[in-house]
């Protein structure tokens, strides 16, 4: 007497495990991982340098930035096209800094670089980063990590140096804080969701 209660709820529940498994993989996360793979796979086999190390804090800003970027058109003035003297400043740049647990002192070495690309086709990303103006700081020993953020049409790499002053590293000295726990969280909650979800309905 109780399945047709479980036949409709069947559809809830398949729709749930849609949308959560979209949750996660929402934000282009396959977008950057390919971005990353690309980039590293360019700096070691075409560089011969070694491969870029995630920094969560970087990542975090990339995001920042991608957020601020989302509203905007790709043109062939906008992302990598962009002619170098003038990038935007943002006027708010110090509170999305210190969103991060960043401040200027330990980010000054580092460098942001946006691109925009309709759908994120991963092929075209790639080659913004390998074949524009941003291909001279792949290409520069000094930067050994990285952070990419992304939203809609718009990726942001941020890349960070191993000195002090583009460490970018947590200002308030937690550098545990330093781990990218963020997103493993996020990701497991899932199973743990859908657990909870499916005994909810098989105890109807
Ligand atoms: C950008 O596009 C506009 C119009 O689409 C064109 O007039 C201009 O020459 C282009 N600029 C560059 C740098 O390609
Ligand atoms: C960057 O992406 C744009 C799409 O917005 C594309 O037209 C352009 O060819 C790409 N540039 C490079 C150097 O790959
Ligand atoms: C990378 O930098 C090295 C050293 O400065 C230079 O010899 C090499 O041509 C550069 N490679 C590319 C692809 O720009
Ligand atoms: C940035 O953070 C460092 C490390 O916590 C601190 O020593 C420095 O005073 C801060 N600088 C600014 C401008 O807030």
């Amino acid at each position: 007497m109780a399945s047709p209660l479980r036949l409709l709820l069947l559809p809830l529940l398949l729709s749930c495990i849609v949308l959560l498994s979209h949750q996660v993989k929402c934000d282009g996360v396959d977008e950057e991982d390919s971005l990353l793979q690309g980039i590293n796979t360019y700096r070691t086999a075409t560089l011969n340098l070694m491969a870029l190390t995630k920094n969560a804090n970087a990542e975090c800003l990339a995001d920042e930035i991608a957020e601020q970027f989302k509203n905007q058109p790709c043109t062939n003035t906008t992302g990598s096209n962009t002619v170098p003297g003038t990038e935007p400043n943002f006027p708010d740049y110090p509170k999305l800094l210190a969103k991060c647990h960043l401040n200027v002192s330990n980010t000054r070495d580092g460098v942001i670089m946006p691109a925009c690309v309709p759908s994120l086709v991963p092929s075209l990303v790639l080659t913004n980063f390998t074949k524009s103006q941003y291909s001279d700081k792949l290409n520069d020993t000094k930067f050994t990590g990285i952070g990419i953020g992304s939203e809609d049409n718009w990726i942001v790499v941020v890349l960070t140096t191993s000195t002090p002053e583009g460490s970018f590293v947590t200002a308030q000295s937690s550098p545990d804080a330093q781990d990218s726990t963020g997103s493993a969280s996020k990701i497991s909650l899932v199973p743990y969701l859908l657990f909870l979800l499916m005994g909810f309905i098989f105890h109807l």
